[in-house]
């Protein structure tokens, strides 16, 4: 079972953007791709960037330090110098509030 925790106003996440957010002490990084939320951790795997401050192409994230990308999707890395994924969390939308699972 599946812990939910209130993120935010699914308002508060930019169109085809990307919003850095602390919930529960987690940095995380929220994201609105065609209409769908996703949310990751917000720390590079690679080195200390916050992945909010880089540029959101589709699905793909590219961090502002040395241009690594991951897929918001899963975590999984896209593109040098990156290797290792960034945690990804389940989303799910409610009453227009977005929901996470962050266990
Ligand atoms: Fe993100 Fe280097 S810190 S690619």
């Amino acid at each position: 079972v599946l812990n939910w925790t209130d993120a935010a106003p699914v308002d508060d996440v930019p169109t085809d953007d990307v919003i850095g957010m602390v919930i529960d002490g987690k940095d995380l990084a929220l994201y609105s791709v065609e209409g769908e939320i996703f949310a990751t951790d917000n720390i590079c795997t690679h080195g200390h960037a916050r992945l909010c401050e880089g540029f959101l192409d589709g699905h793909e994230i590219e961090c502002p330090l040395h241009q690594g990308k991951f897929d918001v999707r899963n975590g999984k890395p896209t593109c040098a110098p990156v290797t290792e994924a960034i945690r990804s969390y389940p989303v799910r939308i409610e009453g227009g509030r977005v929901f996470l699972a962050l266990d």
